[in-house]
């Protein structure tokens, strides 16, 4: 994981308290809010530090990939036959849900030559997107999977039985089932036997389209239009069951979520926003008006943003559903990040199925109007509307009013919703803020477990995949989310493309990516050594076992271990945690020899990065620094040891949780120096053989060595002879870790030229690390200045190039002059999007910068109250030299601004 962002954000939070710098220091205040603002985001809400963090070898994780077989991106699960299906590039294969590494099944589907060599006379390559991609794997029925494949772009459909695992070879066509090419968004599920996809209708993936399959019925299909869909990725669609027997007969309803093109807003390029639209299960289409196309289709806007800073994240890249018996209490998860990648922000946010529904069954609609002649914009549409309402399933009332199906549904409606396929009210995510924030990755995938813990209270948890092939594992709770720990799941750091939880009999993740396919158990309990370690980790998978005193995982034996001898504290307060007998005797101490001059690793490792890692010496926190350096990762390491460091050496780890300090020993040690029976006084300190296992050592000690020689006394930087090299071990190979919590590789011993100067790479700042460089500060205070002055010349550049905020922009406008020309499409949005204090107060002035700007976010995500009655507020960019007398509010005709057809085949 690349950290290094996050580290300068934290080391300048670390060193500086915001100057809230008058007037005359501009270019100060423009930095304050920058980093104001980065700093708002990582204090405001459930921003989140994986506290623990298993690399690829640290857990045991299996694994499936076949030698020349990749992309393993579609997976179906089979909970009642205990099996996975995975498709990949020309392969389907059965996997065993317990052991992925078994296969138990496979067919391969290739294309044949003739498609192969007219996809490559189109131009599209033959080792990579001319094959067979199988990115449809749906359960058709008892017996059989419904299987579509990208075959050289012509896609392509089959039935697979599961009997025999064979294709019938019932060549179907693919078109509107399966994308044409293999890296488009796709997206589709598989209800009662019929297929809802999301994907491209052509060989140019330029016309979108939802679609429904059934073998009774012609495809059933949006209409192509740019109010409709425009330039959609799809992520995920699933059914919403809400049963024929239900007291108002609504119908079921397939959900589709993507993040499209807007049509509603004006921008200078694309401004990306993410949807949720909804189809009826019961849909047959209209009689003469929509005729084939969804008479139910309609979609609003999804937002999730942090309203108090004005920052939105704008692109959704996967949805989860959490399904509950009743559908009402259903929550979907969505994970986002922004259009903008330079913030390096994800977020999770979740959605109310109630106020999901409220919003398409009773939200107002878009209307899209012209202004002037060819300008055309979109308003809230506040006419009356047709019933029954446009959009909407047929239920109980519609059939008492003797319409039973969309075919009877009166024109009016079916026209009015062709018009208007938008809703202008959006769905506001729980909180309305994002559940989880993370920095420095880039969430690809989520699924979500909801999971009952020992304290009677169901909790949400949270697996998000990311484009580097880790997981991050959150549990949300009433006031934000903690993230419990970090996984890289994949060998490469690839992204992940598919991630699926089983929930019933395995408890097992299962990735997909481009080399293959990972299972990972959902907890790590085990590794958890102490009952401290095991309650701060605040899984709700996990408890301490009195008995046998180890970290379980209370699904695999909650059936055999009685509740009242676990322990789990979901708030993370260990202090029932049972006191740990660990008499501080001389035993306990590890003694570690090392020859004088030489330096010792006294290794630590605290796994938790929440941790703030404390050295003790003799009793006394670590104070003296010259010949320590901390590594927050490893240990301490002990420069060219003379006989006042001898010691007795604490490392111990201080954890915050539930409002109290929970201080734990996690390793001691005696340090003396091991001085040989005849010292020949040298000026060479530097051992000439040490064993190779410590090179990085050696380089360290040889350096401090020289320098301590030229400063120390010389008596005590006596050399051993050169032939001496049995005694003369390193601190690395005498000491053994007391509590390494796992018995993987040591380690490796980072040390980075003058170390002390990196920020350590804890997330909490911490005091011991300062403490120990208290000497450096010179050069600390020279570097931070270098640093801060570098930093200031890259502000002012980036103002002057427009890739910074709206105050910048506003800054920038104040010294350059209102005269330039309008701001190409970044600074645009980011004026837009992330303007921080919005001034809506006084009446526009009609001039330069300032008026742009609020046209700018005018045209940005505009609060409802800029609509007014459906009124158009007069100031847009257009219209910067109109007199206010132009303001005039315009009237809706519906029926005069149909919508525009993105082709010329006309629709009827
Ligand atoms: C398939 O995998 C290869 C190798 O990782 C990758 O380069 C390619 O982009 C993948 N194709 C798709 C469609 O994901
Ligand atoms: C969803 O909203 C409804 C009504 O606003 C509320 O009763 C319900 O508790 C909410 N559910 C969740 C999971 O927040
Ligand atoms: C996230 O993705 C963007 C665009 O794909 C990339 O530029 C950025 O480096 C990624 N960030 C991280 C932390 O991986
Ligand atoms: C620790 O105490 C011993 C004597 O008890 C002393 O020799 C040594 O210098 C002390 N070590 C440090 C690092 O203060
Ligand atoms: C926890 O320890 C820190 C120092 O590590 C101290 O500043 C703080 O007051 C302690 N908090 C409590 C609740 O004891």
């Amino acid at each position: 994981m690349n950290h290094s962002s996050s580290l300068d954000i934290m080391t300048l939070k670390g060193n500086l308290t915001l100057p809230k710098i008058p007037e005359p220091n501009m270019a100060l205040s423009v930095f304050g809010v920058f980093l104001g603002l980065l700093l708002e985001i990582s204090a405001h809400g459930p921003s989140s530090v994986a506290r623990t963090s298993w690399r690829h070898e640290d857990v045991s994780l299996v694994e499936f990939s076949e030698p020349g077989v990749l992309n393993y991106s579609t997976l179906l699960l089979s909970e009642e036959r205990g099996v996975l299906y995975v498709g990949a590039r020309e392969a389907i294969f059965e996997l065993s849900l317990n052991d992925v590494s078994i296969k138990t099944n496979q067919v391969v589907w290739k294309v044949p030559d003739n498609h192969m060599s007219k996809c490559v006379l189109k131009g599209k390559s033959k080792e990579t997107d001319c094959q067979n991609h199988i990115r449809v794997l749906q359960a058709f029925d008892e017996k059989s999977l419904y299987v579509c494949g990208t075959h050289a772009f012509q896609p392509l459909c089959d039935y697979l039985t599961l009997e025999d695992f064979r294709l019938i070879n019932k060549h179907e066509d693919g078109r509107g089932k399966c994308s044409f090419d293999p890296a488009q968004s796709f997206t589709t599920v598989m209800v009662d036997g019929e297929l809802y996809s999301g994907t491209a209708y052509n060989f140019l993936g330029s016309e979108p389209i939802i679609s429904r399959y059934s073998v009774s019925q012609s495809l059933l299909r949006t209409e192509y239009s740019t109010s409709w869909l425009n330039e959609p990725s799809f992520v995920f669609a699933d059914v919403i069951r809400e049963g024929r027997n239900s007291a108002d007969g609504e119908d079921d309803k397939i959900y589709y979520f993507f993040t499209e093109v807007s049509v509603e807003y004006e921008f200078f390029g694309k401004l990306l926003i993410p949807r949720i639209a909804r189809v009826c299960k019961g849909d047959v289409g209209g009689q003469r008006t929509l005729q084939k196309k969804w008479t139910s289709f309609l979609k609003a806007k999804l937002v999730c943003s942090m309203p108090e800073l004005n920052f939105v994240f704008n692109v959704v890249h996967d949805v989860f559903i959490l399904k509950t018996p009743d559908w009402r209490e259903s929550v979907i998860y969505g994970v986002f990040t922004s259009q903008w990648g330079n913030m390096g922000l994800s977020a999770v946010c979740a959605y109310n199925m109630t106020s999901v529904d409220e919003v398409f069954s009773r939200g107002r609609y878009m209307q899209k109007a012209t202004v002037e002649q060819s300008h055309t914009k979109w308003v809230r549409y506040n006419g009356i509307t047709p019933t029954p309402r446009p959009g909407a399933c047929i239920n109980n009332q519609n059939r008492r009013q003797n319409i039973n199906s969309s075919l009877q549904l009166p024109d009016k409606t079916l026209q009015f919703v062709k018009d208007h396929p938008l809703l202008a009210d959006p769905v506001v995510p729980i909180g309305n803020g994002p559940r989880l924030i993370a920095r420095d990755v880039n969430y690809t995938q989520i699924a979500v477990e909801r999971v009952p813990a020992l304290d009677n209270n169901v909790y949400d948890v949270i697996f998000t995949g990311t484009d580097k092939g880790a997981v991050h594992k959150s549990v949300v709770y009433e006031g934000g989310a903690h993230t419990i720990e970090e996984i890289q799941l994949l060998r490469n750091r690839e992204p992940i493309k598919t991630l699926l939880l089983s929930t019933h009999r395995a408890r097992f993740l299962y990735a997909g990516s481009d080399s293959g396919i990972v299972q990972s158990p959902t907890a790590f309990c085990d590794k958890y050594m102490t009952c401290e370690d095991c309650v701060l980790a605040r899984d709700p998978y996990c408890a301490w076992e009195r008995q046998t005193t180890s970290c379980i995982n209370i699904f695999q034996k909650k059936n055999t271990v009685p509740h009242r001898m676990l322990l789990q504290n979901l708030q993370g307060d260990a202090s029932d945690c049972p006191v740990a007998a660990r008499p501080r005797t001389s035993e306990t101490y590890q003694q570690v020899a090392v020859k004088p001059g030489s330096s010792a690793e006294l290794p630590c490792r605290v796994r938790s990065r929440l941790a703030q890692v404390l050295w003790r010496v003799n009793g006394t926190d670590l104070s003296e620094a010259a010949h320590f350096l901390l590594m927050r990762d490893t240990g301490l390491l002990v420069y060219s040891v003379g006989p006042e460091d001898q010691g007795r050496y604490e490392c111990w780890s201080v954890e915050v949780a539930a409002g109290k300090n929970f201080t734990r020993l996690v390793a001691a040690y005696h340090l003396r120096l091991d001085l040989p029976e005849r010292t020949r006084p040298s000026a060479d300190v530097v051992p000439p053989s040490y064993p190779e296992s410590s090179v990085e050592h050696v380089d360290t000690a040889a350096a401090k060595g020289n320098n301590v020689n030229t400063a120390g006394p010389p008596t005590l930087t006596p050399s051993p002879p050169a032939t001496d090299a049995l005694p003369l071990t390193p601190a690395t190979t005498t000491v053994t870790d007391a509590d390494a919590l796992s018995a993987g590789p040591r380690p490796k011993l980072l040390l980075p030229p003058r170390a002390s100067h990196s920020p350590p790479r804890t997330d909490t700042f911490d005091p011991s690390a300062k403490l120990l460089q208290r000497d450096n500060s010179g050069t600390l205070l020279f570097l931070f200045l270098l640093f801060f002055f570098l930093f200031l010349v890259a502000v002012a550049y980036n103002c002057y190039m427009r890739f910074l905020p709206a105050p910048c922009l506003r800054l920038r406008a104040a010294l350059l002059g209102p005269q330039k020309k309008p701001q190409p499409e970044y600074a645009a949005c980011e004026g837009g999007l992330m303007e921080t204090a919005p001034d809506r107060a006084g009446p526009p002035r009609q001039n330069g910068p300032q008026l742009q700007l609020r046209a700018l976010r005018d045209t940005g995500y505009e609060t409802e109250s800029e609509y007014g009655n459906g009124k158009v507020a007069s100031h847009s960019y257009e219209e910067a030299d109109d007199t206010p007398s132009k303001a005039k509010p315009f009237d809706i005709d519906c029926d005069s601004h149909p919508i525009e057809y993105a082709d010329a085949d006309a629709p009827y």
